[in-house]
């Protein structure tokens, strides 16, 4: 099995939002997310988030952070919680954002590494210390919910990484506490078809109908970046995927009601410059040709692929322009009902894709072809999906399945959703008063609005929780060993390799 990792260690981000201005009365309020380029130089990562922050502050936020950081949460964070005003007894990290934010009085949420001594923490106490304190890595080792509420009105849900990609935290903290915003900051290795940055970030907010303000540490050349503010079913407010490696703000108005973003101008997706070389490097999901697949052929064709409890029904037309001379990529469709693995997480998965391939071979999947390669148009391209059926988990007051429309284009950005629609018919059945019954079928569908000629992937990415599976027991000398590289080529450090 190749090596993914996806799931690695989130070692910085810092996060930040705000607003200065925003009232509990206002409809909206002003965030911002940092893209951050990676330096093993605190110093100067703290001196850039400072300026980011004023940056932030004056547009009206977000980054990331440093290496680990002491932070004294079972004693002092407790009594003296604002480091700005005990600026001897914090890390100089914790007080210099602590102070930059009260000074722009904005709000802003930092993701750092930390020691704990679990030494101070009494004996006998509620509170949790992990016995390996080397290294704090997520999926968090108990995990949390983390909350809190603003001064203008809003809760924010916040969870990190890896954590995005199951029911506790990302899915419960917004279900279990009705909560409409949420913060994530990430160094996230984005992965071919489903899981690349912004593909998933929006993706997650369309689901969940959240606000969803993400920032990414950005290392392009271990395939880690991507930043955006998204709004429910509006998709993204601004968005990075940068393919050089960057630093860069992004802010944008958000509506309280996500999705609610008539009247409103913001930026949107922020593009490559086309003269750029692109060399971000995007890993591919190395279990896809084991999948059951299809090839797509020119002109129209209707068929269903299935896999156990998962069908997928796929209604295409392909247009290979004439004149072209050169041999160009190749669609196939594909269906799962199982599980991928990451990290020795077992994480169910049901999916329904087309993606573009190299050539007929479904081991050249998925290929992101050049803009100078778009010669095949897909004039239409619908997926009906009936698959297993969500069910509400009460114990942990949220769903045990949830479905995500996702797609990739050779810009690295998904489609925008006004040029897709995506309907799931259990939910009407659910507003209705009707109860799901735990073992029926969920017809989902999902469907392009216009053609389209630099779509790479189209999915209904589904994850079904209750098959997650934790083959972690304890963090092994190969996960350290991983771990140490890849902060070597973030940091440009080398470390003695025996
Ligand atoms: C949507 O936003 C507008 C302001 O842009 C506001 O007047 C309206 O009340 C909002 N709608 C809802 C349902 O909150
Ligand atoms: C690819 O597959 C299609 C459909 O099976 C077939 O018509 C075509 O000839 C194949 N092309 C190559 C290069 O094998
Ligand atoms: C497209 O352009 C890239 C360089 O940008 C080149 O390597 C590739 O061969 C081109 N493909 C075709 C089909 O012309
Ligand atoms: C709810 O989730 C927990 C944790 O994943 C799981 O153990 C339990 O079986 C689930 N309950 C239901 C009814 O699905
Ligand atoms: C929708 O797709 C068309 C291509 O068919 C493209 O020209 C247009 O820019 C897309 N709209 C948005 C908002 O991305």
């Amino acid at each position: 099995m190749s090596k993914r990792i996806l799931s690695i260690w989130c070692l910085l981000g810092l996060a930040v939002f705000s607003d200065q201005r925003s009232t509990p009365a206002d409809d909206s309020y002003v965030a911002a997310a940092v893209e951050y380029q990676v330096s093993a130089d605190v110093e100067q990562n703290l001196q850039n988030y400072v300026q980011l922050i004023k940056e932030a502050a004056e547009q009206l936020t977000l980054t990331r952070g440093s290496r680990s950081v002491n932070v004294p949460m079972y004693d002092l964070l407790k009594t003296q919680p604002i480091p700005a005003l005990l600026p001897l007894a914090y890390d100089e990290l914790l007080v210099g954002i602590s102070t930059a934010a009260r000074n722009h009085q904005i709000y802003v949420l930092i993701n750092v590494q930390e020691f704990m001594d679990c030494n101070t923490v009494p004996e006998g106490s509620e509170e949790y210390c992990p016995e390996k304190k080397e290294y704090l890595r997520t999926p968090a080792l108990k995990p949390d919910l983390g909350l809190f509420t603003t001064d203008f009105g809003v809760t924010f849900g916040h969870y990190i990484c890896f954590d995005l990609m199951f029911q506790v935290p990302a899915i419960q903290v917004v279900e279990k506490n009705q909560i409409t915003d949420v913060l994530f900051s990430t160094m996230w290795f984005s992965e071919m078809p489903y899981l690349s940055a912004v593909q998933i970030q929006e993706a997650y907010a369309y689901a969940e109908n959240v606000n969803f303000i993400g920032a990414g540490a950005n290392n392009v050349r271990v395939g880690s970046a991507g930043s955006g503010i998204y709004s429910g079913k509006a998709g993204a407010l601004v968005s990075t995927m940068p393919g050089l490696p960057t630093t860069r703000l992004l802010v944008s108005r958000v509506p309280k009601v996500p999705g609610n973003v008539t009247g409103m101008s913001y930026p949107g997706p922020i593009y490559d410059n086309p003269a750029d070389h692109d060399s971000l490097v995007l890993i591919t999901d190395p279990s896809l040709p084991d999948h059951i697949s299809r090839p797509l052929v020119n002109g129209f064709q209707e068929f269903t692929l299935v896999d156990k409890d998962v069908s997928c029904r796929f209604r295409v037309r392909l247009n290979q322009r004439e004149g072209v001379q050169v041999e160009s990529h190749k669609y196939r469709a594909f269906v799962q009902d199982g599980s991928n693995t990451y990290s020795r997480r077992q994480v169910g998965v049901a999916a329904c894709l087309v993606v573009a391939c190299k050539n007929n071979d479904s081991k050249t999947c998925a290929y992101r072809f050049g803009k100078n390669e778009t010669h095949i148009e897909i004039k239409e391209l619908e997926i009906e999906m009936s698959t297993l059926r969500n069910q509400y988990n009460k114990t942990l007051q949220c769903d045990n399945v949830v479905y995500f429309p996702s797609s990739f284009r050779i810009n690295k950005f998904p489609l925008s959703p006004v040029n897709y629609t995506y309907s799931e018919s259990s939910q009407n059945e659910i507003e209705t008063g009707e109860l799901p019954k735990t073992n029926g079928r969920e017809k989902i569908m999902y469907k392009i609005n216009a053609p389209q000629d630099e779509l790479m992937s189209f999915a209904i990415w589904g994850r079904i929780y209750v098959r997650d599976v934790d083959h972690n027991t304890e963090v092994t000398e190969e996960d350290v060993q991983n771990y140490l590289n890849i902060e070597d080529i973030i940091y440009g450090t080398k470390r003695n390799k025996d």
